[in-house]
């Protein structure tokens, strides 16, 4: 069978857990995202658990221009703060794993999700979707093995487990830091300033950093004028805006599996990105197409959030898109400091006419024509109020 390998506690256990009980061939496939893992050593540890074979696939730029790309023109705030990392990514991981799977002739895929998270949907979705006639094993749902149960299992076996660096549960990639620990799960606790890694203490910049980002078609380019493919200008965003104190989240998150987790999370590229893009698009687009994209963008987020990556309007969606965004060109100025402030924007596709709105020398519509304005504009919602509640004069 084929495991979903992050390398990760849960997924090590899993390997030695999967062959004691279904005396199972284990390959293990480790898929690059851009998580700050040791590769080499992820794939040491599962030969040492002796898996049949282990693949270690770098999908960091299918993962950059394809799911990212399309959140970044969708605007994906789940809940209108978290930028979808985790979720983005599962599909793909998925898609990498069963790819293997097929390659080897497997009859099963096994994933390291437990029973309390969105990721199993997700990843059980994708697998449903592409491969329905594969077996699907979550180990973590069926041990019934806490923490410290899997550490007390791979002592007893001998089973070499991955340093624990920190007392944070951590799943990243290029587009998100999501952060889990039993210090976070309560929603009042401030959490400690070690659970973050890429942003630095807002309370502690004193240094504005200004910079200009450049899109072309909804995509990102370039950053103060240096263009850069979309995983490298990503990393440079996160380093740069992570240092300047922007991009940490916390809030109360609403999972598909039906209750309120606490979520922190870390996305500097993410929150700037989308925010500069979402400024470029209500500059560009008419008022009709900008509430109507917002709604796009909603359904969008809560599909890729909710585990339904297959549904199809979740790609008709990508694609209205994709279109729209063919004007979303031009530059957004922004100054990150512990937050982030807009300080200018421009795009040769601009609705916005400084002829027309110039408060000195713009056009200013006669009162005749003001006054029938306002009569037709107001005369629905007037009527009604009139019918409803009189003529206004008592
Ligand atoms: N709450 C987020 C989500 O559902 C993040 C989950 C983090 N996942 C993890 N395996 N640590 O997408």
């Amino acid at each position: 069978m084929a495991l979903a390998y992050s390398g990760g506690l849960d997924t090590t256990v899993a390997i030695h857990w999967l062959k004691t009980k279904y005396n199972a061939e284990v390959i293990t496939v480790t898929v690059n995202v851009g998580q700050e893992d040791d590769f080499e050593e992820i794939e040491e540890r599962a030969h040492k658990l002796g898996v049949l074979k282990h693949y270690t696939i770098d999908a960091r730029s299918e993962f950059a221009n394809g799911p990212v790309a399309s959140a970044i023109m969708l605007n994906a705030l789940y809940e209108d703060k978290y930028p979808l990392g985790t979720a983005l990514a599962r599909p793909l991981i998925a898609e990498k794993v069963i790819e293997t799977a097929r390659k080897e002739g497997c009859d099963a895929i096994a994933h390291g999700s437990t029973s309390k998270g969105n990721d199993q949907v997700r990843f059980e979705e994708a697998i449903k979707a592409m491969a329905p006639d594969l077996m699907i094993i979550a180990p973590a749902r069926i041990w019934g093995m806490d923490r410290g149960s899997e550490i007390e299992y791979a002592r007893k076996n001998n089973i070499p487990i991955p340093e624990v660096h920190s007392r944070f549960s951590i799943d990243d990639n290029l587009w998100t830091r999501s952060i889990e620990g039993p210090e976070l799960d309560d929603p009042l606790a401030e959490p400690p300033d070690d659970a973050f890694k890429w942003v630095v203490n807002p309370s502690k910049v004193t240094e504005p950093l200004k910079l200009d980002i450049e899109f072309e078609g909804g995509i990102p380019m370039a950053i103060n004028g240096e263009r850069m493919k979309l995983p490298e200008l990503i990393l440079t965003l996160n380093r740069l805006v992570g240092g300047h104190g922007y991009g940490r989240v916390d809030h109360v998150e609403n999972r598909v599996v039906g209750f309120k987790s606490r979520e922190v999370y870390e996305a500097p590229a993410a929150l700037t990105l989308i925010e500069a893009h979402r400024d470029l698009e209500k500059l560009v687009y008419t008022p009709i197409e900008y509430r109507f994209k917002r709604i796009m963008d909603q359904t969008w987020t809560d599909l890729v959030y909710e585990g339904l990556w297959h549904e199809p309007l979740r790609l008709e969606l990508e694609e209205m898109a994709r279109s729209m965004n063919k004007w979303v060109t031009g530059t957004v100025k922004v100054m990150v400091r512990g937050g982030l402030t807009i300080l200018g924007r421009s795009s040769p596709y601009a609705g916005y006419s400084r002829e027309i709105a110039d408060y000195v020398k713009g056009w200013y519509p006669s009162d005749e024509e003001a006054r029938g304005f306002i009569n037709m504009w107001t005369l629905h919602s007037l009527t009604a109020y009139r019918v409803r509640w009189g003529n206004g004069l008592s």
